[in-house]
């Protein structure tokens, strides 16, 4: 492959997470958020971690802003803590916690990347949990709004990139319906509500991001998965097609067409919330770039919308596609155990190509975990990631030679962080971090990504 495939401009960075890596949990007036809730329920996080301290960088950004200036990245991606910002949700700000952001991205420019700022990496305020069921209340979307005012006025004169939501699907799916994340909700009329409401809030933020950073792009990241049918007949074809309207469609069609997908919404009805009259237009505010979020693929057979659609409330732990879908014979998998399937990215940025009016769009996510070990010569041999990054790079310019508008490209993750419900089991870093002592070895993969981004530069970029 040719790295002169990218185009000029074509951005290659990483991205983090708030509540993944800052640690500070409580530092500096920071309020709870409901992870930090969340963890602190037995059994819910692998061996009881926590996100108290992760990779420390609330303490000590500076380390991994000079490690990705020695990469050559061109951006960072990462998120504000909301409540960080305003720790009761909404009301008095906290001067220090908007202060930290503020000097993040300082740094950043000072070493030349381009900041990518998430809103809402799903570290919700506690507060706003207990007074409105977070985004199942529907005034939590215009607090949204407001909480994204508040860190525009402050950094939108420097931000050149707004990331309103990061993957809703994950937050309204895996915290109110599946329960497996927080708020750790296992409630469908809720799910909905937090559909809706987070694409509201989205659809309200825009217009006050864009008053505020009059200069900047704004857009939001979604977890795309191509499904396929897990056998092929009838039945399995159709429950990938209603699969792939609760999982890509439930989230592109508001955004881009300012509609829900049908059948989907209509079989949805008893769970629905109430649609006011402008939702719909506020939603499908236009975006600036769609950022695809992408890991591997899912595959459904019949049996997966059944229990869900018909069958509630027993079957509601199987909403995962790929829970009870066929199994490939010995597919390449990644140490999630998922499958590594780089033409599936192909497919979801030919769709948004075809489908969605070519939109521009970044890899706002995309990576592998597996189970690193930091050698006796002091360096970490993840041959594994590197092969994965290349192989995913390599489909995005193919992309952009068949048409596709892609315009970035970022890593998950810059550095080894909390991965959820695994702890710090999993390791998607392109940087190692030593836990207990916060020391980072740069993995061979984050030395070749380097390289690689050298020479896309020399190829023209
Ligand atoms: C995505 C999340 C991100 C990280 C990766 C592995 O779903 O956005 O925070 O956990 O998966």
């Amino acid at each position: 492959m040719s790295d002169a495939a990218f185009p000029p401009g074509f951005v290659f960075g990483a991205a983090t997470s708030a509540y993944q890596i800052e640690g500070g949990h409580d530092a500096d007036g920071k309020g709870p958020s409901v992870w930090d809730h969340f963890v602190r329920w037995p059994g819910r996080v692998h061996h009881g971690h926590t996100g108290d301290v992760a990779a420390d960088t609330y303490r000590d950004f500076q380390t991994d802003v000079a490690i990705m200036g020695q990469l050559g990245l061109d951006a960072y991606r990462f998120s504000v803590s909301w409540p960080r910002v305003l720790p009761a949700g909404r009301g008095a700000v906290n001067a220090r916690g908007l202060d930290y952001y503020d000097r993040l991205v300082d740094a950043l420019l000072a070493a030349g990347i381009a900041p990518f700022v998430t809103l809402f990496h799903w570290d919700l305020p506690q507060a706003l949990q207990e007074t409105m069921g977070g985004f199942a209340g529907r005034d939590c979307a215009a607090l949204f709004a407001d909480y994204a005012e508040v860190v525009a006025r402050r950094l939108g004169d420097r931000v050149g990139h707004w990331i309103t939501l990061n993957e809703p699907w994950v937050y309204a799916v895996l915290g109110h319906l599946r329960g497996t994340h927080a708020p750790g909700r296992r409630n469908p009329w809720a799910f909905l509500r937090v559909v809706h409401h987070q694409l509201l809030g989205h659809g309200l933020a825009v217009p006050r991001l864009r008053a505020l950073s009059p200069a900047a792009r704004v857009g939001l990241s979604l977890n795309l998965s191509p499904i396929y049918p897990a056998a092929n007949n009838d039945a399995d074809r159709a429950a990938a097609r209603l699969a792939d309207q609760a999982v890509n469609r439930l989230f592109l069609d508001p955004l881009c067409h300012g509609r829900y997908p049908e059948p989907l919404w209509a079989r949805l009805r008893p769970f629905r919330p109430p649609v006011g009259p402008g939702d719909m237009a506020t939603i499908a505010a236009p975006l600036d770039f769609v950022g695809v979020n992408y890991y591997t693929r899912a595959r459904v057979r019949r049996a997966w919308y059944v229990p869900f659609l018909g069958l509630w409330p027993e079957g509601l732990p199987g909403m995962m596609p790929d829970e009870g879908g066929g199994r490939v014979a010995n597919p390449p998998t990644s140490g999630m155990g998922w499958e590594v399937y780089p033409a599936g990215l192909f497919e979801l940025l030919w769709r948004l190509k075809t489908e969605y009016g070519n939109p521009p769009v970044y890899v706002t996510e995309n990576g592998a975990a597996y189970p690193d070990v930091l050698s006796d010569d002091g360096r970490v041999h993840d041959e594994a990631r590197r092969v994965y990054l290349e192989q995913h790079l390599a489909v995005v310019a193919a992309a952009i030679r068949a048409g596709v508008d892609a315009r970035g490209y970022f890593v998950w993750s810059l550095v080894d962080n909390f991965e959820w419900t695994y702890g710090y089991d999993k390791r998607f870093g392109i940087v190692y971090v030593d836990y207990a002592t916060q020391r980072r070895v740069i993995k061979d993969s984050g030395l070749w990504y380097s390289e690689f981004i050298r020479n896309a530069q020399v190829g023209g970029r």
